[in-house]
Protein backbone atom coordinates (compact mmCIF):
# COMPACT_ATOMS: atom_id res chain seq x y z
CA UNK A 1 0.00 0.00 0.00
CA UNK A 2 1.15 3.35 -0.60
CA UNK A 3 1.32 6.30 1.18
CA UNK A 4 -1.67 8.14 -0.15
CA UNK A 5 -4.03 4.59 -0.11
CA UNK A 6 -2.48 4.74 3.78
CA UNK A 7 -3.65 7.55 4.74
CA UNK A 8 -6.71 7.45 3.21
CA UNK A 9 -7.94 4.59 5.37
CA UNK A 10 -7.16 6.47 8.34
CA UNK A 11 -10.37 7.31 10.69
CA UNK A 12 -9.06 9.12 13.80
CA UNK A 13 -11.59 10.55 16.20
CA UNK A 14 -12.48 11.26 20.00
CA UNK A 15 -15.58 9.73 21.67
CA UNK A 16 -17.20 12.26 23.73
CA UNK A 17 -19.67 11.71 26.46
CA UNK A 18 -20.88 12.67 29.89
CA UNK A 19 -19.45 10.23 32.61
CA UNK A 20 -21.66 7.30 32.36
CA UNK A 21 -22.78 7.37 29.43
CA UNK A 22 -21.27 4.76 28.32
CA UNK A 23 -18.46 5.92 25.97
CA UNK A 24 -16.04 2.96 27.57
CA UNK A 25 -18.65 -0.10 26.85
CA UNK A 26 -18.78 1.25 23.57
CA UNK A 27 -14.66 1.70 22.64
CA UNK A 28 -14.63 -1.92 24.28
CA UNK A 29 -17.11 -3.20 21.55
CA UNK A 30 -15.06 -1.46 18.77
CA UNK A 31 -12.69 -2.91 20.03
CA UNK A 32 -14.22 -6.07 19.62
CA UNK A 33 -15.37 -5.57 16.34
CA UNK A 34 -12.21 -5.22 14.93
CA UNK A 35 -10.35 -7.95 16.99
CA UNK A 36 -8.01 -5.73 19.34
CA UNK A 37 -9.45 -7.69 22.05
CA UNK A 38 -10.88 -11.16 22.69
CA UNK A 39 -13.11 -10.35 25.64
CA UNK A 40 -15.73 -7.48 26.83
CA UNK A 41 -13.91 -6.12 29.77
CA UNK A 42 -10.41 -5.77 28.31
CA UNK A 43 -10.35 -2.20 28.22
CA UNK A 44 -11.74 -1.47 32.21
CA UNK A 45 -9.35 -4.41 32.97
CA UNK A 46 -6.16 -3.09 31.74
CA UNK A 47 -6.96 0.13 33.87
CA UNK A 48 -7.16 -1.46 36.27
CA UNK A 49 -4.02 -3.44 36.37
CA UNK A 50 -2.22 -0.52 35.09
CA UNK A 51 -2.79 1.15 38.33
CA UNK A 52 -1.38 -2.19 39.70
CA UNK A 53 1.97 -2.69 38.02
CA UNK A 54 2.81 0.93 36.59
CA UNK A 55 4.23 3.85 37.89
CA UNK A 56 1.95 6.58 35.90
CA UNK A 57 1.55 9.40 37.85
CA UNK A 58 0.99 7.99 41.81
CA UNK A 59 -2.52 9.94 42.21
CA UNK A 60 -3.48 7.80 39.30
CA UNK A 61 -3.26 5.12 41.66
CA UNK A 62 -4.43 6.89 44.59
CA UNK A 63 -7.75 7.97 43.24
CA UNK A 64 -7.46 4.97 41.23
CA UNK A 65 -8.67 6.70 38.47
CA UNK A 66 -6.87 7.90 34.82
CA UNK A 67 -5.51 11.01 35.01
CA UNK A 68 -3.97 10.66 31.67
CA UNK A 69 -5.21 9.63 27.81
CA UNK A 70 -4.11 7.05 25.58
CA UNK A 71 -4.95 6.74 21.82
CA UNK A 72 -6.44 3.14 20.50
CA UNK A 73 -5.02 1.56 17.23
CA UNK A 74 -7.51 -1.34 15.62
CA UNK A 75 -8.23 -2.34 11.87
CA UNK A 76 -11.49 -2.79 10.62
CA UNK A 77 -13.04 -3.01 7.42
CA UNK A 78 -9.99 -2.03 5.59
CA UNK A 79 -9.75 1.19 7.70
CA UNK A 80 -6.94 1.57 10.17
CA UNK A 81 -8.64 3.24 13.14
CA UNK A 82 -7.29 5.73 15.63
CA UNK A 83 -9.88 6.55 18.99
CA UNK A 84 -8.15 9.23 20.71
CA UNK A 85 -9.27 8.72 24.15
CA UNK A 86 -10.27 11.29 26.06
CA UNK A 87 -10.50 10.46 30.22
CA UNK A 88 -14.24 10.19 31.23
CA UNK A 89 -14.16 11.52 34.91
CA UNK A 90 -15.95 14.31 35.91
CA UNK A 91 -12.74 16.15 36.58
CA UNK A 92 -10.89 15.83 33.20
CA UNK A 93 -9.09 18.42 32.41
CA UNK A 94 -7.25 20.91 29.30
CA UNK A 95 -6.47 17.82 27.52
CA UNK A 96 -9.68 16.68 27.04
CA UNK A 97 -9.74 19.34 24.96
CA UNK A 98 -6.95 19.28 23.48
CA UNK A 99 -7.62 16.01 22.09
CA UNK A 100 -10.44 17.27 19.71
CA UNK A 101 -7.82 19.28 18.56
CA UNK A 102 -5.94 16.21 17.23
CA UNK A 103 -9.45 14.63 15.95
CA UNK A 104 -10.71 14.39 12.48
CA UNK A 105 -14.19 13.36 13.89
CA UNK A 106 -15.88 13.07 17.21
CA UNK A 107 -18.53 10.32 18.54
CA UNK A 108 -20.62 11.58 20.94
CA UNK A 109 -22.44 9.17 23.33
CA UNK A 110 -25.52 10.01 24.92
CA UNK A 111 -27.48 8.06 27.42
CA UNK A 112 -31.19 7.40 26.13
CA UNK A 113 -32.56 8.57 29.77
CA UNK A 114 -31.06 11.30 30.33
CA UNK A 115 -30.22 12.91 27.34
CA UNK A 116 -27.57 15.82 26.59
CA UNK A 117 -25.66 16.74 29.76
CA UNK A 118 -23.17 19.66 30.99
CA UNK A 119 -19.84 17.67 29.83
CA UNK A 120 -21.21 17.05 26.45
CA UNK A 121 -22.06 20.52 25.90
CA UNK A 122 -18.45 21.64 27.05
CA UNK A 123 -16.43 18.68 24.60
CA UNK A 124 -19.43 19.58 21.85
CA UNK A 125 -18.70 23.20 21.73
CA UNK A 126 -14.90 22.31 20.75
CA UNK A 127 -15.89 20.74 17.87
CA UNK A 128 -18.58 23.42 16.36
CA UNK A 129 -15.54 25.67 16.86
CA UNK A 130 -13.37 23.10 14.78
CA UNK A 131 -15.99 22.58 12.64
CA UNK A 132 -15.16 18.46 12.23
CA UNK A 133 -18.05 16.40 11.71
CA UNK A 134 -19.94 14.62 14.94
CA UNK A 135 -21.87 11.60 15.10
CA UNK A 136 -24.49 10.55 17.70
CA UNK A 137 -25.24 6.83 19.30
CA UNK A 138 -27.91 7.27 21.79
CA UNK A 139 -27.33 4.92 23.87
CA UNK A 140 -29.15 2.41 26.67
CA UNK A 141 -32.22 1.79 24.88
CA UNK A 142 -32.22 -1.43 26.84
CA UNK A 143 -33.06 0.60 29.64
CA UNK A 144 -36.25 3.18 30.11
CA UNK A 145 -35.55 5.76 27.90
CA UNK A 146 -36.69 9.55 26.87
CA UNK A 147 -39.18 9.94 24.34
CA UNK A 148 -37.09 9.98 20.62
CA UNK A 149 -38.66 12.85 19.53
CA UNK A 150 -37.93 14.72 22.76
CA UNK A 151 -33.87 13.67 22.55
CA UNK A 152 -33.53 15.25 19.17
CA UNK A 153 -34.92 17.63 20.06
CA UNK A 154 -32.97 18.19 23.14
CA UNK A 155 -29.50 17.86 20.58
CA UNK A 156 -30.79 20.41 18.34
CA UNK A 157 -31.81 22.88 20.94
CA UNK A 158 -28.98 22.50 23.65
CA UNK A 159 -26.32 22.25 20.95
CA UNK A 160 -27.58 23.68 17.81
CA UNK A 161 -26.88 21.17 15.96
CA UNK A 162 -29.50 19.53 13.40
CA UNK A 163 -29.97 15.89 13.52
CA UNK A 164 -31.04 13.23 11.19
CA UNK A 165 -31.56 9.67 13.02
CA UNK A 166 -30.06 7.01 11.06
CA UNK A 167 -32.42 4.20 12.92
CA UNK A 168 -35.54 5.04 14.57
CA UNK A 169 -35.80 2.88 17.93
CA UNK A 170 -39.18 0.79 18.56
CA UNK A 171 -39.52 0.95 22.16
CA UNK A 172 -36.91 0.78 25.45
CA UNK A 173 -36.47 -0.68 28.58
CA UNK A 174 -38.17 -4.51 28.42
CA UNK A 175 -40.37 -3.12 25.97
CA UNK A 176 -37.09 -2.01 23.63
CA UNK A 177 -37.85 -4.58 20.37
CA UNK A 178 -34.96 -3.31 18.01
CA UNK A 179 -34.80 -0.47 15.63
CA UNK A 180 -36.23 1.04 12.15
CA UNK A 181 -33.01 1.02 9.89
CA UNK A 182 -33.97 3.88 7.74
CA UNK A 183 -31.97 2.85 4.51
CA UNK A 184 -32.48 -0.66 4.75
CA UNK A 185 -36.49 -0.26 5.17
CA UNK A 186 -36.33 -3.11 7.57
CA UNK A 187 -36.89 -3.85 10.93
CA UNK A 188 -34.11 -5.12 12.89
CA UNK A 189 -34.94 -7.01 16.39
CA UNK A 190 -33.28 -6.72 19.82
CA UNK A 191 -32.58 -10.01 21.29
CA UNK A 192 -30.72 -9.75 24.14
CA UNK A 193 -27.20 -10.49 24.34
CA UNK A 194 -24.79 -11.87 27.28
CA UNK A 195 -22.37 -8.80 27.84
CA UNK A 196 -19.26 -10.36 26.03
CA UNK A 197 -20.89 -11.38 22.98
CA UNK A 198 -19.64 -9.98 19.61
CA UNK A 199 -23.15 -11.09 18.00
CA UNK A 200 -26.88 -10.79 18.97
CA UNK A 201 -29.54 -12.41 17.32
CA UNK A 202 -31.23 -9.95 15.38
CA UNK A 203 -33.93 -10.79 12.50
CA UNK A 204 -34.13 -7.96 9.47
CA UNK A 205 -38.21 -7.82 8.51
CA UNK A 206 -39.38 -5.96 5.74
CA UNK A 207 -41.14 -3.09 7.28
CA UNK A 208 -44.17 -3.51 4.97
CA UNK A 209 -44.56 -7.03 5.75
CA UNK A 210 -47.07 -6.29 8.65
CA UNK A 211 -48.12 -9.94 9.72
CA UNK A 212 -44.66 -10.34 10.60
CA UNK A 213 -43.85 -7.20 12.40
CA UNK A 214 -47.01 -7.75 14.20
CA UNK A 215 -45.75 -11.52 15.31
CA UNK A 216 -42.89 -10.16 16.84
CA UNK A 217 -43.64 -6.22 17.94
CA UNK A 218 -47.50 -6.84 18.29
CA UNK A 219 -49.71 -4.49 16.58
CA UNK A 220 -49.83 -1.70 19.11
CA UNK A 221 -45.71 -0.80 18.83
CA UNK A 222 -46.47 -1.51 14.94
CA UNK A 223 -48.72 1.28 14.83
CA UNK A 224 -46.72 3.58 16.93
CA UNK A 225 -43.77 3.35 14.98
CA UNK A 226 -45.91 4.17 11.60
CA UNK A 227 -46.81 7.12 13.22
CA UNK A 228 -43.09 8.22 14.39
CA UNK A 229 -41.97 7.75 10.89
CA UNK A 230 -44.84 9.43 9.36
CA UNK A 231 -44.12 12.22 12.02
CA UNK A 232 -40.33 12.27 10.83
CA UNK A 233 -40.17 11.51 6.98
CA UNK A 234 -42.64 14.86 7.08
CA UNK A 235 -40.44 16.92 9.89
CA UNK A 236 -37.30 15.71 10.09
CA UNK A 237 -34.00 16.89 8.06
CA UNK A 238 -32.86 14.88 5.25
CA UNK A 239 -29.63 13.25 4.99
CA UNK A 240 -26.88 15.13 3.38
CA UNK A 241 -23.21 13.95 3.71
CA UNK A 242 -21.88 17.41 2.82
CA UNK A 243 -23.96 18.66 6.02
CA UNK A 244 -22.89 16.13 7.93
CA UNK A 245 -19.02 16.54 7.33
CA UNK A 246 -19.75 20.42 7.34
CA UNK A 247 -20.44 19.82 11.26
CA UNK A 248 -24.07 21.29 10.44
CA UNK A 249 -25.81 17.65 10.83
CA UNK A 250 -25.33 14.83 13.05
CA UNK A 251 -26.59 11.26 12.09
CA UNK A 252 -28.25 9.25 14.92
CA UNK A 253 -27.80 5.96 15.64
CA UNK A 254 -30.01 4.65 18.67
CA UNK A 255 -28.78 1.04 20.00
CA UNK A 256 -27.77 -0.66 23.16
CA UNK A 257 -23.49 -0.82 23.74
CA UNK A 258 -24.10 -3.60 26.50
CA UNK A 259 -26.02 -5.88 25.18
CA UNK A 260 -23.92 -5.22 21.40
CA UNK A 261 -26.81 -4.21 19.94
CA UNK A 262 -26.75 -1.39 17.07
CA UNK A 263 -23.08 -1.20 17.71
CA UNK A 264 -21.39 -2.55 14.40
CA UNK A 265 -24.38 -1.04 12.04
CA UNK A 266 -22.84 2.50 13.95
CA UNK A 267 -19.25 1.52 13.36
CA UNK A 268 -20.11 1.15 9.74
CA UNK A 269 -21.83 3.68 8.75
CA UNK A 270 -19.70 6.13 10.82
CA UNK A 271 -16.84 4.51 8.42
CA UNK A 272 -18.25 5.23 5.80
CA UNK A 273 -19.36 8.93 6.29
CA UNK A 274 -16.06 9.97 8.58
CA UNK A 275 -13.22 11.58 6.56
CA UNK A 276 -9.93 10.68 6.38
CA UNK A 277 -7.72 13.50 7.60
CA UNK A 278 -8.30 16.56 5.82
CA UNK A 279 -6.15 19.44 4.94
CA UNK A 280 -5.17 22.18 7.84
CA UNK A 281 -4.22 25.67 8.07
CA UNK A 282 -0.21 26.35 8.53
CA UNK A 283 0.92 30.39 8.09
CA UNK A 284 1.94 29.12 4.57
CA UNK A 285 -1.30 28.06 3.81
CA UNK A 286 -2.87 24.87 3.80
CA UNK A 287 -0.89 22.16 3.88
CA UNK A 288 -2.75 18.70 2.11
CA UNK A 289 -2.32 15.34 3.97
CA UNK A 290 -1.79 12.97 0.86
CA UNK A 291 0.28 15.23 -1.08
CA UNK A 292 2.78 16.84 1.33
CA UNK A 293 5.37 15.33 3.82
CA UNK A 294 5.75 14.65 6.32
CA UNK A 295 4.56 17.66 9.44
CA UNK A 296 3.07 17.03 13.01
CA UNK A 297 2.29 19.48 15.67
CA UNK A 298 2.43 19.07 19.15
CA UNK A 299 -1.37 18.60 21.13
CA UNK A 300 -0.49 17.37 24.52
CA UNK A 301 2.61 16.52 26.92
CA UNK A 302 2.70 14.30 29.05
CA UNK A 303 5.48 14.31 32.22
CA UNK A 304 6.56 11.73 34.39
CA UNK A 305 4.82 8.76 33.30
CA UNK A 306 7.74 6.59 34.30
CA UNK A 307 8.73 8.41 37.52
CA UNK A 308 12.16 6.86 37.69
CA UNK A 309 12.71 8.39 34.47
CA UNK A 310 11.80 11.51 34.78
CA UNK A 311 10.90 11.58 31.09
CA UNK A 312 8.31 13.83 29.51
CA UNK A 313 6.10 12.11 26.77
CA UNK A 314 5.19 14.64 23.63
CA UNK A 315 2.22 13.50 22.02
CA UNK A 316 1.78 14.45 18.08
CA UNK A 317 -0.75 14.12 15.43
CA UNK A 318 0.95 13.59 12.15
CA UNK A 319 -0.74 15.61 9.69
CA UNK A 320 0.24 14.80 6.38
CA UNK A 321 2.75 12.07 4.44
CA UNK A 322 4.80 9.51 6.25
CA UNK A 323 6.62 9.14 9.34
CA UNK A 324 9.76 6.57 9.02
CA UNK A 325 12.25 5.59 11.88
CA UNK A 326 15.03 7.39 12.65
CA UNK A 327 14.37 10.38 9.60
CA UNK A 328 15.33 13.73 10.36
CA UNK A 329 12.65 16.01 11.02
CA UNK A 330 12.89 20.01 11.76
CA UNK A 331 10.91 21.33 14.88
CA UNK A 332 9.83 24.62 13.65
CA UNK A 333 9.38 26.61 17.30
CA UNK A 334 13.26 25.78 17.74
CA UNK A 335 14.56 25.78 14.37
CA UNK A 336 16.34 22.68 15.00
CA UNK A 337 16.99 19.82 12.96
CA UNK A 338 16.54 16.20 14.91
CA UNK A 339 15.58 12.72 15.42
CA UNK A 340 12.42 12.22 17.04
CA UNK A 341 13.81 9.59 19.94
CA UNK A 342 11.93 6.62 20.46
CA UNK A 343 8.36 7.05 18.56
CA UNK A 344 5.46 5.15 20.13
CA UNK A 345 2.06 4.12 19.99
CA UNK A 346 0.90 4.01 23.32
CA UNK A 347 -2.17 1.90 23.77
CA UNK A 348 -3.41 1.87 27.50
CA UNK A 349 -0.15 0.10 29.06
CA UNK A 350 1.49 -0.95 26.12
CA UNK A 351 3.86 1.14 24.34
CA UNK A 352 5.21 0.28 21.10
CA UNK A 353 7.90 1.40 19.13
CA UNK A 354 6.99 2.64 15.67
CA UNK A 355 8.50 2.03 12.44
CA UNK A 356 6.15 3.83 10.56
CA UNK A 357 3.42 5.83 10.76
CA UNK A 358 0.73 7.60 8.74
CA UNK A 359 -0.68 11.01 8.61
CA UNK A 360 -3.71 10.67 10.82
CA UNK A 361 -1.84 9.06 13.46
CA UNK A 362 -0.64 9.76 16.66
CA UNK A 363 2.28 8.96 18.04
CA UNK A 364 4.17 9.48 21.53
CA UNK A 365 8.07 10.87 21.60
CA UNK A 366 9.72 11.52 24.49
CA UNK A 367 10.79 15.09 25.15
CA UNK A 368 13.72 15.71 27.12
CA UNK A 369 12.03 19.34 28.13
CA UNK A 370 12.22 20.63 24.21
CA UNK A 371 8.28 20.63 23.07
CA UNK A 372 5.70 23.08 23.86
CA UNK A 373 1.63 22.35 22.99
CA UNK A 374 1.13 23.49 19.54
CA UNK A 375 4.77 23.13 17.99
CA UNK A 376 5.02 21.92 14.09
CA UNK A 377 6.92 19.69 13.03
CA UNK A 378 8.19 19.03 9.53
CA UNK A 379 11.18 17.98 6.94
CA UNK A 380 14.23 20.07 7.65
CA UNK A 381 13.87 21.69 4.72
CA UNK A 382 10.56 23.36 5.17
CA UNK A 383 9.07 25.82 7.33
CA UNK A 384 5.99 26.51 8.63
CA UNK A 385 3.90 26.59 11.23
CA UNK A 386 0.15 24.91 12.30
CA UNK A 387 -2.57 26.80 13.43
CA UNK A 388 -2.02 27.47 17.57
CA UNK A 389 -3.66 25.35 19.94
CA UNK A 390 -6.35 27.63 21.35
CA UNK A 391 -6.15 28.01 25.32
CA UNK A 392 -9.48 26.58 26.89
CA UNK A 393 -11.03 28.66 29.62
CA UNK A 394 -10.43 27.32 33.21
CA UNK A 395 -13.44 27.45 35.18
CA UNK A 396 -12.11 26.99 38.76
CA UNK A 397 -9.44 29.57 40.44
CA UNK A 398 -7.11 29.22 43.06
CA UNK A 399 -5.03 31.73 45.00
CA UNK A 400 -1.04 30.03 45.13
CA UNK A 401 0.29 30.58 48.15
CA UNK A 402 3.84 29.27 49.58
CA UNK A 403 4.80 27.58 52.67
CA UNK A 404 8.15 28.24 52.72
CA UNK A 405 9.13 31.65 50.57
CA UNK A 406 12.59 30.68 50.84
CA UNK A 407 11.60 28.54 48.10
CA UNK A 408 10.70 31.21 45.35
CA UNK A 409 13.16 30.29 43.00
CA UNK A 410 12.19 26.06 42.64
CA UNK A 411 8.50 27.34 43.05
CA UNK A 412 8.01 29.64 40.00
CA UNK A 413 10.24 26.79 37.71
CA UNK A 414 8.15 23.91 38.98
CA UNK A 415 5.30 25.85 38.56
CA UNK A 416 6.26 27.70 34.97
CA UNK A 417 7.58 23.96 33.73
CA UNK A 418 3.90 22.64 34.91
CA UNK A 419 1.96 25.30 33.20
CA UNK A 420 3.90 24.88 29.79
CA UNK A 421 3.10 21.21 29.63
CA UNK A 422 -0.16 22.83 29.62
CA UNK A 423 -1.72 21.30 32.52
CA UNK A 424 -2.37 24.58 34.51
CA UNK A 425 -2.74 28.18 33.49
CA UNK A 426 -1.26 30.39 35.73
CA UNK A 427 -1.59 34.57 36.05
CA UNK A 428 -1.05 37.36 38.10
CA UNK A 429 -2.92 40.01 39.62
CA UNK A 430 -2.96 43.34 38.19
CA UNK A 431 -2.89 45.02 41.64
CA UNK A 432 -0.71 42.94 43.61
CA UNK A 433 1.88 42.41 41.04
CA UNK A 434 3.72 39.10 40.62
CA UNK A 435 3.82 38.23 44.50
CA UNK A 436 0.10 36.63 43.69
CA UNK A 437 -0.19 33.89 41.67
CA UNK A 438 -3.73 32.85 40.54
CA UNK A 439 -3.63 29.14 39.34
CA UNK A 440 -6.37 28.34 36.68
CA UNK A 441 -7.53 24.87 35.81
CA UNK A 442 -10.22 23.53 33.30
CA UNK A 443 -11.12 20.24 36.28
CA UNK A 444 -10.41 20.45 40.14
CA UNK A 445 -8.41 17.60 39.52
CA UNK A 446 -5.84 19.30 38.05
CA UNK A 447 -5.32 21.21 41.58
CA UNK A 448 -4.12 17.91 43.33
CA UNK A 449 -2.01 16.96 40.18
CA UNK A 450 -0.14 20.62 40.64
CA UNK A 451 0.67 20.04 44.58
CA UNK A 452 1.56 16.55 44.22
CA UNK A 453 3.70 17.43 41.44
CA UNK A 454 5.55 20.35 43.07
CA UNK A 455 5.83 18.48 46.34
CA UNK A 456 7.75 15.38 44.78
CA UNK A 457 9.61 16.64 41.61
CA UNK A 458 10.26 20.49 43.06
CA UNK A 459 10.09 19.97 47.02
CA UNK A 460 7.66 23.09 47.25
CA UNK A 461 4.65 22.87 49.95
CA UNK A 462 2.09 25.12 48.60
CA UNK A 463 -1.35 26.13 50.09
CA UNK A 464 -4.53 26.41 47.96
CA UNK A 465 -6.92 29.26 48.83
CA UNK A 466 -9.79 28.93 46.17
CA UNK A 467 -11.60 31.59 44.30
CA UNK A 468 -14.88 31.86 43.88
CA UNK A 469 -14.25 32.76 40.24
CA UNK A 470 -16.20 30.46 37.70
CA UNK A 471 -15.82 32.35 33.78
CA UNK A 472 -12.75 33.46 32.62
CA UNK A 473 -12.66 35.79 29.17
CA UNK A 474 -10.11 37.26 27.04
CA UNK A 475 -10.03 40.64 25.71
CA UNK A 476 -10.31 40.39 21.66
CA UNK A 477 -9.42 43.71 21.32
CA UNK A 478 -7.03 44.52 24.29
CA UNK A 479 -5.73 47.01 21.64
CA UNK A 480 -8.60 49.16 21.46
CA UNK A 481 -9.36 48.84 25.20
CA UNK A 482 -8.14 50.88 28.51
CA UNK A 483 -7.81 47.64 30.42
CA UNK A 484 -7.07 49.92 33.54
CA UNK A 485 -10.16 52.30 33.34
CA UNK A 486 -12.82 49.51 32.28
CA UNK A 487 -15.36 49.34 34.47
CA UNK A 488 -17.03 45.61 35.81
CA UNK A 489 -19.54 44.33 38.33
CA UNK A 490 -17.63 44.76 42.04
CA UNK A 491 -16.99 41.02 41.92
CA UNK A 492 -15.26 41.01 38.65
CA UNK A 493 -11.26 40.62 38.46
CA UNK A 494 -8.64 41.88 36.49
CA UNK A 495 -5.86 39.74 36.19
CA UNK A 496 -2.69 39.17 33.16
CA UNK A 497 -1.85 36.03 31.55
CA UNK A 498 2.03 34.94 31.74
CA UNK A 499 2.40 37.13 28.04
CA UNK A 500 0.85 40.43 29.91
CA UNK A 501 -2.23 39.41 28.46
CA UNK A 502 -5.26 40.86 29.97
CA UNK A 503 -8.30 38.93 31.22
CA UNK A 504 -11.25 39.31 33.05
CA UNK A 505 -12.71 36.75 35.58
CA UNK A 506 -16.21 36.81 36.39
CA UNK A 507 -18.25 34.78 39.71
CA UNK A 508 -21.40 34.13 36.95
CA UNK A 509 -22.56 34.53 33.34
CA UNK A 510 -24.86 37.77 34.65
CA UNK A 511 -21.83 39.84 35.16
CA UNK A 512 -20.42 38.87 32.33
CA UNK A 513 -23.57 40.70 30.76
CA UNK A 514 -22.94 44.05 32.80
CA UNK A 515 -19.83 44.43 31.91
CA UNK A 516 -20.42 44.24 28.69
CA UNK A 517 -22.58 46.38 28.62
CA UNK A 518 -21.27 48.87 30.80
CA UNK A 519 -18.12 49.10 28.16
CA UNK A 520 -19.39 49.29 24.71
CA UNK A 521 -17.55 47.68 22.27
CA UNK A 522 -15.42 45.18 24.80
CA UNK A 523 -15.35 42.11 22.91
CA UNK A 524 -14.46 39.49 24.81
CA UNK A 525 -13.72 35.18 24.19
CA UNK A 526 -13.47 32.57 26.07
CA UNK A 527 -10.59 30.89 23.83
CA UNK A 528 -7.18 32.31 23.90
CA UNK A 529 -4.21 31.65 21.14
CA UNK A 530 -1.03 30.64 22.32
P1 LIG B 1 -18.31 5.95 30.52
O1 LIG B 1 -17.07 5.36 29.94
O2 LIG B 1 -19.02 6.86 29.56
O3 LIG B 1 -18.13 6.60 31.85
O4 LIG B 1 -19.36 4.78 30.76
P2 LIG B 1 -19.15 3.21 30.86
O5 LIG B 1 -18.97 2.61 29.52
O6 LIG B 1 -18.17 2.90 31.93
O7 LIG B 1 -20.61 2.80 31.32
C1 LIG B 1 -21.17 3.27 32.53
C2 LIG B 1 -22.14 2.25 33.06
O8 LIG B 1 -23.23 2.10 32.14
C3 LIG B 1 -21.55 0.86 33.22
O9 LIG B 1 -22.19 0.24 34.30
C4 LIG B 1 -21.96 0.16 31.95
O10 LIG B 1 -22.01 -1.24 32.07
C5 LIG B 1 -23.33 0.75 31.72
N1 LIG B 1 -23.74 0.72 30.31
C6 LIG B 1 -23.03 1.09 29.23
N2 LIG B 1 -23.74 0.91 28.11
C7 LIG B 1 -24.94 0.40 28.48
C8 LIG B 1 -26.12 -0.01 27.78
O11 LIG B 1 -26.21 0.03 26.56
N3 LIG B 1 -27.14 -0.47 28.55
C9 LIG B 1 -27.09 -0.55 29.90
N4 LIG B 1 -28.14 -1.02 30.54
N5 LIG B 1 -26.00 -0.18 30.60
C10 LIG B 1 -24.93 0.29 29.90
P3 LIG B 1 -21.53 0.11 35.72
O12 LIG B 1 -22.44 -0.71 36.53
O13 LIG B 1 -21.13 1.44 36.23
O14 LIG B 1 -20.19 -0.62 35.42
P4 LIG B 1 -19.93 -2.17 35.14
O15 LIG B 1 -19.78 -2.75 36.46
O16 LIG B 1 -21.08 -2.69 34.35
O17 LIG B 1 -18.66 -2.15 34.33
Amino acid sequence: MNTQQEIERRRTFAIISHPDAGKTTLTEKFLLYGGAINTAGSVKGKATAKHAVSDWMEIEKQRGISVTSSVLQFEYGGCCINILDTPGHQDFSEDTYRTLMAADSAVMVIDASKGVEAQTRKLFKVCVMRKIPIFTFINKLDRDALDTFELLDDIEKELGIATVPMNWPIGSGKKFKGVFDRELDQVITYSDTQKGTKEGESTFIDVKDTAALDAILGSEAREKLEGELELLNGAGAEFDLAEVRAGNLTPVFFGSALTNFGVEVFLQHFLKMAMAPSARNSDQGVIDPETHDFSAFVFKIQANMNKAHRDRIAFMRICSGKYEASMEVKHVQENKVMRLSQPQQIMADDRKILDTAYAGDIIGVFDPGIFSIGDTLCMPKENFRYEGIPTFAPEHFARVRLTDTMKRKQFVKGITQIAQEGAIQIFQEVSLGMEEIIVGVVGVLQFDVLKFRLTNEYNVEIVLENLPYEYIRWIENKDEVDFEKLSGTSDMKKILDLKGNPLLLFVNEWSIGMTLDRNKGLKLTEFGRN
